[in-house]
């Protein structure tokens, strides 16, 4: 998810610096952002960017192992794994080195934020901005605000998604509700169809095939779950 979103930001005219824990997955995510299927070089032969802007992008990307080169930035989006401990050592390792006015937005797909923020010193500055994959194609910006994120660091955070061409939508998480309204929905649905299966009432195929032709989704529950799973390859 990293690149696909440094990619988009990149492209909407902000100086990115992607910084992940080897040169080879760098290599990879350089590669991708170019040349890759969802890359800026397809883009333009689809008629989505032009040459030059895409010239543009690509300059506009450092990728780094440097920890400390990448810190000094108005905003920080984490797309680490999806591991929660992992995610309270990074936020709170962060905080420690990046400037106090710098935001802080995970890409997480379910954790709360204010679990993430209590790892730091800025909960009025830590957001949830959650991406849909593949990030330069999915209009997805579901903004996910704590109990104490600030007005000001939702507005910056919609205005930069809007920029950006994504559809922002600010939900708010608390210690009650979890307010990954997307993830939510999906997987109340993917559940009801686990339990018609489970039930013998209908098998997997059908249960995609009825949701196809009743609601004309591109695809039923245990489609989206084998697509999402393999980044719709
Ligand atoms: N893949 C999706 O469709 C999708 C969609 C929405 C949200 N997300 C969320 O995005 C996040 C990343 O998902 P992904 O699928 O891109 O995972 P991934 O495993 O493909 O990529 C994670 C990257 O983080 C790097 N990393 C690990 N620890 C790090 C650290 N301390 N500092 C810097 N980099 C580090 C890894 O080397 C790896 O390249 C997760 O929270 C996931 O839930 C994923």
């Amino acid at each position: 998810m990293g690149s696909g979103i440094a990619q988009v930001l990149a492209i909407s005219g902000h100086e990115v610096i992607c910084r992940d824990l080897s040169e080879e997955v760098l290599d990879a995510a350089r590669e991708g952002v170019d040349t890759g299927r969802f890359g800026v070089r397809g883009a333009v032969e689809r008629g989505k960017l032009t040459s030059d802007e895409a010239d543009a992008a690509l300059t506009r990307l450092t990728f780094t192992t440097d920890l400390d080169a990448a810190v000094d930035v108005d905003l920080i989006i984490e797309a680490i794994p999806e591991n929660l401990g992992l995610k309270i050592r990074f936020w709170r390792d962060l905080d420690e080195i990046a400037p106090a006015d710098t935001i802080f937005a995970s890409n997480s797909s379910g954790f709360p934020i204010a679990a993430m923020a209590a790892a730091t010193n800025r909960a009025e500055k830590f957001i949830g901005w959650h991406w849909a994959s593949p990030a330069p194609v999915m209009k997805l910006a579901e903004i996910i605000r704590g109990p104490e994120t600030s007005d000001a660091t939702v507005d910056t955070v919609v205005r930069l998604a809007a920029a950006a061409g994504k559809n922002p939508v600010v939900v708010q998480d608390n210690d009650q509700n979890w307010g990954y309204v997307a993830n939510r929905v999906y997987f109340a649905m993917v559940r009801e169809a686990n339990r018609v299966v489970a039930e013998g009432v209908a098998d997997r195929a059908q249960v995609d095939q009825l949701m196809r032709d009743c609601f004309r989704w591109p695809s039923g529950p245990y489609g989206m779950v084998a697509g999402a799973g393999s980044g719709w390859s």
